[in-house]
């Protein structure tokens, strides 16, 4: 299949819970809450897209398709797109611009501080996923992107955080980006193998 054919699909199927969503409201239908749910379901999307983004190097690896890499940059974006859905509704639904509260809600609640941090951490990768800053940005670029492990934690312990009992939901998370990150790893080390030089290989 075509890569743009491929691109198109995923970009569809990126656009569709947003849709989803707005359709919901408009008829209705989010329940007795509507702001709870569009909560939950912009941060619970923006935290799968920031997944489903890190599966694309280890798939690519594993099956030797160049397509996957291809996808990061839109899946990257996609889950920023989520973020500041997740975030507008709980600046704007939720506390009303209430900018003093704002402030201490992020400094009384821990889970809203991650969350913010999470964010802010969120925005220079958004910003420098174009091929002018990758230029100009140089080997920085690389180091700058390795972000992209460290919000998706903070993702996780923000809702591991939030939820009080029941930690099923992001335990599976944690599970799935444990095995993720692992994925990511050079494979001297996932093997613990340590490092040899070509001389004391012999
Ligand atoms: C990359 C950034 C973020 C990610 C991945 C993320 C993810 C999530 C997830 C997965 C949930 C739980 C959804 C569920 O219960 O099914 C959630 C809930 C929530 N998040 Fe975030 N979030 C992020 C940033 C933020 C920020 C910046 C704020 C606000 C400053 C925020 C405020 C909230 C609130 C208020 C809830 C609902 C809490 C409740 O149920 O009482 N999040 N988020």
């Amino acid at each position: 299949m075509p890569v743009a054919l491929i691109k198109s699909l995923v970009f569809a199927l990126c656009l569709l819970p947003g849709v989803l969503l707005g359709w919901q409201f408009y008829q209705d239908q989010l329940g007795a809450n509507p702001i709870e749910a569009i909560t939950h379901n912009t941060g619970e999307w923006t935290l799968r897209l920031l997944l489903i983004t890190l599966v694309m190097t280890p798939l690519k690896r594993l099956t030797g398709w160049y397509w996957p890499i291809r996808l990061r940059r839109m899946l990257g974006l996609f889950a920023f797109f989520y973020a500041c859905l997740h975030l507008s509704t709980y600046l704007w639904l939720d506390q009303f611009f209430d900018w003093p509260e704002i402030w201490l809600d992020i400094l009384d609640r821990p889970f809203i501080t991650v969350g913010m941090l999470a964010f802010v951490l969120l925005l220079p990768l958004a910003v420098t996923s174009n091929r002018y800053a990758i230029k100009k940005l140089g080997r920085n670029w690389k180091r700058l992107h390795r972000l992209a492990y460290i919000v998706p934690v903070l993702g996780v312990l923000h809702f591991w955080w939030l939820v009080k009992a029941d930690v099923l939901e992001p335990a599976i998370y944690a599970l799935l980006l444990g095995a993720l990150l692992f994925a990511r790893l050079p494979e001297r080390k996932r093997l613990g193998k340590a490092k040899t030089s070509p001389q004391a290989a012999g």
